[in-house]
């Protein structure tokens, strides 16, 4: 018998554990994607449109085929099956054909014996185009009925009316999610006609299912591995370059690569969706909340990817955490010849999270309230209901927790340094300390959990018992959030054992486990592993007549009756579990019903210190607190809410791909800002566990909340160091020097009345 017995205490549910691929990262010992190799193989490379909108006028590929190394060159009429692919709507082509609708577009890819000749083949392909007037402005779009999808939200008393009332108008520019790892994989052909992908994603059935499609291959013969992911955050949800990949293999009959460059990755996936807002708030003079109006315009560029549930999120969630007695929202995908938009970290919350928080600290200004007041007195909670879809509120929903854990934090003390990393503009612009105002700001955000609108939602998880311990297998995709950590310690605790793996499957081997987004993997494949593990334990206690089960085997009081190899030598224990979350339903005609399977809350707040007269800013600190339901690893958890707060303190201070007439002027890490190490702030974070009634242990999902509301708190504290409207992120320079900027039209609505009160 074994002396040593790890418990599954020390590492189940609640530990703070390291990640199992955390130091095979930090020292490069990790295989992403990017670094797969396979004997013999070639390497890919894609042409792209230089035209936002064009018409095809020839391809001639005599040119690249000359060149020495060059296996194959392939366009749509390559394609065997249905050629076309997209995440909720197959409406995108594998390669443009007769007319290219956004600039980068692909247009053919080609193989080549290696990656430079394959890059010198591309672009020495021939295409003649004859450009076409791209249609770039949304509000156009709109007025022209070029939409993905219209919204209409009425709920409340549509008489009622509030006695104060503020107005606002916001702009939301292009953000990207700048995964680090650039878009690659590997597609290797089995010689039979059939293909295997290894890839990064963050859907491996979804991307398997377009590619079979696409290609009119039959579901067996194509099977996706997760490949390891450099990063995603909604970059990762879309089809780019597994098709063209398998394509590529099959004709040559040989494994083909393809990495993505820097620039080429912001052309080769969607991005956050650009939006211009119009809010009317009515309070009554006690601060009641009675009525929001708001008119979102939302730009989805070229093809559909998620627009539709982007819109719909930030439709549902418009009116922010709070009670209202009445709705009306007014919501437009627009589809234009700019780059798609489609999921990213926060999933259509953040946008109308920057207006709502700026209406409400305008509202508070007008009726003479503190604006946390004004917040806690319209915090919305269990037992209320969501003020746009009238959906119940039956899961935990601390929005007034949050606010005022985050309110009570202590404030840093002022910063009288002159150490130029400690200033606005850092190293490269010298403010004066003195020149520099602190300026603070508050903000929470809502969100939902999991798929909505009655998406039929779930993940699969095997539980193999072994004699070395757990397998946990899934086809769920970690991304770099932790799903692996968190999954593990859930079969920990829930098994008794301590050997617990999580398995990578692929898509031949189990069902979906849905897509690492939404928040959602947490609860869903940690909801499908709890149940496994539990089913696996009880499965080895019944055939033994044991009551414990651990690493040794399984336990009678304190006697060991049966190893493990003892335990499976009457047979394997496995068992599979296919895990739901409550159903949710769609819409009804004016935007009500159960939509939604979860709801969580977060609030931050943030102290910035600005240079009013140069226009720079450096946010010294965010404090936090975050519904997390229960933190399975609160470490993790820390970790999601100091990225999640880097990508909104990005979308409030530098984060912006510049568009003209639908052409990125920015694609690269020189251009496209990124907060680094020197722009972070301190954080500190509290976790707010109030055990919600589905996930795992009462767990909800931690991925997108830091995001949402940081945004609008780093902006309201710049508001508040420098008086300025800052009505538009990323607040540029001359924003806060010269002064406000005037967003364009939002949609086709009569125009309003300026502010008033
Ligand atoms: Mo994430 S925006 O839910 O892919």
């Amino acid at each position: 018998m074994t002396t040593t017995i790890r418990t599954a205490k020390t590492r189940g549910v609640g530990a703070s554990i390291p990640r199992p691929d955390g130091i095979p990262k930090l020292k490069g010992e990790f295989a992403y994607s990017s670094d797969l190799e396979a004997e013999g193989m070639l390497w890919g490379a894609t042409v792209r449109s230089p035209h936002a909108r064009a018409r095809i006028v020839s391809i001639d590929a005599a040119p690249a085929l000359a060149m020495v190394g060059v296996r194959t060159v392939l366009t749509q009429e390559d394609v065997t099956g249905s050629g076309r692919f997209g995440l909720a709507v197959r409406d995108q082509p594998v390669f443009a054909t007769g007319e290219v609708h956004f600039w980068g577009q692909p247009v053919a890819v080609v193989a080549a014996e290696d990656r430079e000749t394959a890059r010198r083949a591309a672009a020495a392909l021939l295409v003649a185009y004859e450009p076409l007037e791209p249609l770039v402005d949304p509000a156009i779009a709109a007025r022209t009925g070029s939409t993905f999808r219209v919204i209409d939200i009425v709920n409340g008393d549509p008489g009622a009316r509030g006695e104060v009332v503020v107005e606002g108008e916001y702009e939301v520019a292009m953000q990207d999610q700048a995964p680090l790892g650039t878009e690659s994989g590997l597609a290797i052909p089995d010689g039979i006609g059939g293909v295997d992908l290894h890839i990064s994603t963050q859907w491996l059935h979804a991307d398997h299912a377009q590619v079979f499609e696409a290609l009119a291959l039959a579901p067996d013969q194509v099977r996706l591995h997760n490949a390891g992911v450099g990063g995603a955050f909604g970059s990762r949800e879309d089809i780019s370059l597994q098709i063209h990949l398998c394509m590529l293999a099959l004709r040559t009959g040989r494994p083909v690569k393809m990495v993505y460059d820097r620039s080429e990755s912001f052309v080769g996936h969607v991005h956050r969706h650009p939006a211009r807002m119009r809010y009317r708030h009515e309070a009554d003079r006690d601060g009641n909340l009675i009525r929001i109006e708001a008119d979102l315009l939302f730009d989805g560029g070229a093809y559909t990817s998620t627009s539709g549930a982007v819109l719909a999120n930030a439709c549902y969630f418009a009116t922010g955490p709070y009670r209202v007695r009445s709705v009306a929202i007014h919501g437009v995908a627009a589809r234009t010849n700019n780059p798609t938009a489609g999921a990213m970290r926060g999933f259509g919350a953040p946008q109308p999270c920057f207006a709502y928080e700026a209406q409400m600290d305008r509202l508070a200004a007008a009726l003479g309230l503190d604006p946390v007041a004004l917040r806690l007195k319209n915090a919305l909670g269990t037992g209320d209901r969501l003020p746009t879809t009238g959906q119940p509120i039956v899961g935990s929903l601390p929005t007034r927790t949050v606010i005022e854990s985050v309110a009570a934090m202590p404030l840093p003390e002022p910063d009288e340094s002159t150490d130029p990393r400690r200033l606005p503009g850092g190293t490269g612009l010298t403010t004066p300390r003195p020149a520099v105002r602190r300026g603070i700001g508050f903000a929470v955000g809502i969100k939902n959990l999991a798929f909505s609108e009655g998406f039929d939602d779930f993940s699969e998880v095997r539980g193999v018992l072994t004699t070395a311990g757990l397998e946990l297998h899934t086809a769920a995709c970690e991304n770099g959030q932790g799903m692996v950590t968190v999954v593990e310690q859930i079969g920990r605790s829930a098994s008794g054992l301590d050997r617990v793996t999580v398995v990578f499957a692929d898509t031949s081997e189990i069902g979906s486990a849905g897509s690492t987004s939404a928040s959602r993997q947490t609860q869903m494949t940690g909801g499908a592993a709890l149940r496994a593990a539990t089913a696996v334990r009880d499965e080895a206690l019944r055939r033994v007549g044991g009551d414990r089960l651990d690493d040794s085997g399984v336990w009678r009081g304190d006697r060991l009756v049966a190893s493990l190899e003892e335990l499976l030598a009457s047979g394997p224990i496995a068992h599979l579990e296919r895990f739901r979350h409550p159903l949710t339903s769609p819409p009804n005609a004016t935007g009500q019903g159960d939509i939604h399977a979860g709801f969580v809350v977060a609030a931050h707040r943030a102290v910035v210190d600005v240079d009013a007269e140069l226009g720079v800013v450096r946010v010294v600190r965010i404090d936090t607190a975050q519904d997390v339901g229960r933190a399975l690893n609160p470490l993790a958890v820390v970790g999601q809410i100091e990225g999640g707060i880097m990508q909104g303190v990005g979308l409030a201070v530098m984060e912006e791909i510049v568009l003209d007439q639908g052409v990125m002027k920015n694609a690269s890490f020189t251009d496209y800002l990124l907060p680094t190490f020197l722009d972070a702030p301190e954080v500190e974070a509290i976790l707010i566990e109030e055990p919600d009634h589905w996930g795992p242990f009462g767990a909800k999902g931690v991925g997108e909340p830091p995001t949402i509301s940081s945004t609008a708190a780093v902006v309201a504290a710049m508001r508040n160091a420098t008086g300025r409207e800052l009505n538009r992120v990323p607040v540029r320079p001359q924003d806060i020097a010269l002064g406000s900027h005037q967003p364009p039209a939002t949609s086709h609505q009569p125009d309003r009345r300026p502010e008033g009160s």
